[in-house]
């Protein structure tokens, strides 16, 4: 029997207690970021989910009304169907949720946030490459032992330093760790980035 509520995924084992959840960019799939998983920790344990949301037959976790504008009452659902299937897949593959760390891009990263806002049980660290606010919570959080990388392009048409400091606020404001960085570069990912999100990483007390 598979974790219920399903999703198209991979699963990866790994030699740590640490678990890390893949999320991709729209357009994407379940594949692209395990080379990334594996850059950031070579030991997790590796889950990667597919978003069920087609536009223009591609892959995003969320419906979306225009670009940056997003359907909040499909956010909610979505989120909550993901959180869902994240509980199910830990118990399913056997690995603890509470050292489970969201790393997602862009819309990954979107739906990661929505889930560290509406969902906090379900984890409590995040690497977030390319994140704007997806929703304002009608409750604040509890993040207070929450630890969140936000990692930005200074250039990026699509978000706005603006967005991701807006962001960062909000999450710190539920309590969490939050470290927010700008680099030399627009939407995509960078070297950079990645070498910046992988030290950070490292410097966490838990699932070495
Ligand atoms: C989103 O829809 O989540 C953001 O606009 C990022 C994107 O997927 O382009």
């Amino acid at each position: 029997m598979r974790p219920q509520p399903d999703f198209i995924h991979d699963f990866v084992s790994g030699t740590s207690s640490r678990a890390l959840l893949l999320l991709h960019g729209t357009g994407g799939n379940e594949k692209d970021l395990i080379p990334l998983g594996r850059e950031l920790d070579p030991n997790a344990a590796l889950l990667s989910a597919r978003g069920k949301v087609l536009e223009n037959g591609m892959p995003r976790f969320f419906r979306r009304l225009a670009e940056g504008v997003f359907d909040l009452q499909d956010l909610k659902y979505r989120t909550n169907e993901l959180a869902d299937f994240v509980t199910s897949a830990a118990q399913h593959y056997g690995f603890a949720t509470d050292q489970l760390v969201a790393v997602g891009y862009s819309n990954g990263a979107n739906i990661a946030a929505s889930m560290l806002l509406l969902r906090p049980q379900i984890m409590q660290e995040a690497i977030l490459f390319r994140a704007m606010v997806p929703l304002i919570p009608e409750t604040v959080p509890e993040l207070s032992s929450g630890r969140v990388w936000i990692g930005a392009g200074d250039q990026d048409p699509i978000i706005p330093a603006s967005e991701t400091k807006r962001l960062a606020e909000l999450l710190r404001r539920a309590g969490a760790d939050v470290t927010m960085r700008f680099f030399n570069a627009g939407h995509g990912l960078t070297n950079d980035d990645v070498t910046a999100a992988r030290d950070w990483l490292g410097q966490s007390c838990k699932g070495n």
